[in-house]
C-alpha cells in the first residue's frame, strides 16, 4: 500500500484526487547495535532507512504527493532543481502519471546512479553551468506563470507526503524517540519531520497551516516530540555560519547545497525542539558511511550518513544523554553513488580462474 491510501485521512487529498503511487513508504527500522557497541555512552540508536524507496531515497514520500496533486490540477509537466534524488522522484512520478517533466541540474555535481535515472525515465534532463541553488533561483522564475508545476519541497505537498516518515518511526517503535538526526541541504526534509512528529502529537508547529484550508485529521497518536539535530556538510553548511554561502563544496553532493528554501522553517524547528546543528567535515562522513556499510549492512549515500556522524560527534561531545533513543534517517541508497563506493573501498583481487590460487588468497584471511 503506498502512503496516500495508508495515511488519506492525515493528508491534503479530496476523494477524486488521482493518486499516483510506487508503493512508498514504509521503510526498515533498524537498531545500530554493532555501530554503537564500542561508544562508552550507551544509547539506543536506530536508522530509517529511507534509500529503501522505490527511487533509492526518500523523496518518493513527498513525489507521490506532488505529482498527484499536481495531476489533480490539471497541469501537463513537473519541473525541478535538484542535486539529484529529487529529479530522480519527480520524473519516475511523472512517467507513472504520465505527464512530462525538466529536470535542472549541476553539471558534473550529480552521482552517477541519480544521472541514470533522471536520464531513464524519459524526462527533458537539463544540466546547468552552476550549482543547485542556481538551479533553484531559475525553476522558480520559469515555474511563476503556473503552466509546470514545481515540484521542489517548496511545493508544501512535498512536505505534507515526507512527513508520513515521523508517523512511521512512531508506530514502528511504539514511541517517539528522544532525537531524532538528519542531514540538512534545501531544509525540507528538516521541516516536514517535525510537521509529522508535531502533527502526531496534536501539538502546533510554525507552519502547519502551509496548505490552506484542507481537513486533516488532527487527532494525536503520540504523546511528545524529539528533539531535532541536523547535519550538515562542513563546506556546505549555512545554517552552522548562519547565513546563506554562496560557493558550497562537499563529496556528499546530495546536500551542496548553500542556500536552503526552507531557512526560516529550519530554524524554527530548532528552536521549537530545543535542538541544534553540527557539521562534519567529508572525511568523517565517508568513514561512517564505511563503517554502516561494514558493522550493520547497511549501504547508504554519503549525505545520508553525515546523520550518523553527527549523532557519534555529539555523543562525544556529551550532548546527547545516554540511555537516549536516537533515529537517524538515512535519506538515500548507497547505490546511487557507485563513484564514492569504489573509490573509498579496497580494490578486488585479480587471480587467475584456478582453485589453488583463490584457496591461497583466502587463506591469508583468515
Ligand atoms: N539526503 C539526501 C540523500 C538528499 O538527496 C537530500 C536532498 C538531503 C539529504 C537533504 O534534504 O534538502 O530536504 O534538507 N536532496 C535534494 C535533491 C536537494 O535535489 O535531491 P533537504
Amino acid at each position: 500500500m503506498g502512503l496516500i491510501e495508508k495515511y488519506r485521512d492525515r493528508l491534503p487529498v479530496l476523494s477524486n484526487t488521482p493518486i499516483v503511487s510506487l508503493e512508498e513508504g514504509d521503510t526498515p527500522l533498524v537498531e545500530l547495535k554493532n555501530l554503537i557497541q564500542p561508544f562508552k555512552h550507551k544509547i539506543k540508536l536506530y536508522a530509517k532507512f529511507e534509500g529503501l524507496n522505490p527511487t533509492g531515497s526518500f523523496k518518493d514520500r513527498g513525489m507521490t504527493l506532488a505529482v498527484s496533486k499536481a495531476v489533480e490540477k490539471g497541469v501537463k509537466a513537473v519541473i525541478c532543481a535538484s542535486t539529484g534524488n529529487t529529479s530522480a522522484a519527480a520524473v519516475a512520478y511523472a512517467a507513472r502519471a504520465g505527464i512530462a517533466s525538466f529536470v535542472l541540474i549541476p553539471s558534473g555535481k550529480i552521482a552517477l546512479g541519480k544521472l541514470s535515472q533522471a536520464m531513464m525515465h524519459g524526462a527533458v534532463v537539463i544540466q546547468i553551468e552552476g550549482n543547485f541553488d542556481d538551479g533553484m533561483r531559475l525553476v522558480e522564475e520559469i515555474g511563476q506563470n503556473g503552466e509546470l508545476e514545481i515540484v521542489n519541497s517548496v511545493n508544501p505537498f512535498r512536505l505534507h507526503g515526507q512527513k508520513t516518515v515521523s508517523f512511521e518511526i512512531i508506530e514502528q517503535l511504539g514511541y517517539v524517540p528522544d532525537f531524532h538526526a538528519l542531514p540538512v541541504g534545501n531544509a525540507g526534509n528538516i521541516t516536514a519531520h517535525w510537521m509529522g512528529y508535531s502533527e502526531a502529537s496534536g501539538k502546533s508547529c510554525c507552519f502547519q497551516e502551509s496548505v490552506g484550508c484542507y481537513e486533516i485529521e488532527k487527532k494525536p497518536f503520540s504523546n511528545d516530540r524529539p528533539t531535532i539535530l541536523g547535519y550538515q556538510a562542513a563546506g556546505a553548511a549555512p545554517f552552522m555560519r548562519r547565513e546563506k554561502i554562496s560557493n558550497p563544496e562537499t563529496v556528499a553532493t546530495a546536500i551542496r547545497i548553500g542556500s536552503p528554501v526552507s531557512w526560516d522553517y529550519a530554524w524554527n524547528v530548532i528552536r521549537e525542539s530545543g535542538g541544534w546543528f553540527n557539521e562534519c567535515n567529508d572525511e568523517e562522513i565517508l568513514q561512517t558511511q564505511k563503517l554502516l556499510a561494514k558493522t550493520e549492512g547497511i549501504f547508504c549515500e554519503p549525505a545520508s550518513a553525515v546523520a550518523v556522524a553527527g549523532v557519534l560527534k555529539d555523543l562525544g561531545n556529551d550532548k546527547i544523554s545516554p540511555g537516549s533513543t536516537v533515529v537517524c534517517t538515512l535519506t538515500g541508497h548507497g547505490l546511487k553513488d557507485p563513484d564514492i563506493a569504489i573509490a573509498r573501498s579496497d580494490k578486488p583481487h585479480s587471480v587467475a580462474a584456478n582453485r589453488e590460487e583463490i584457496a591461497k588468497l583466502i587463506k591469508g584471511y583468515i
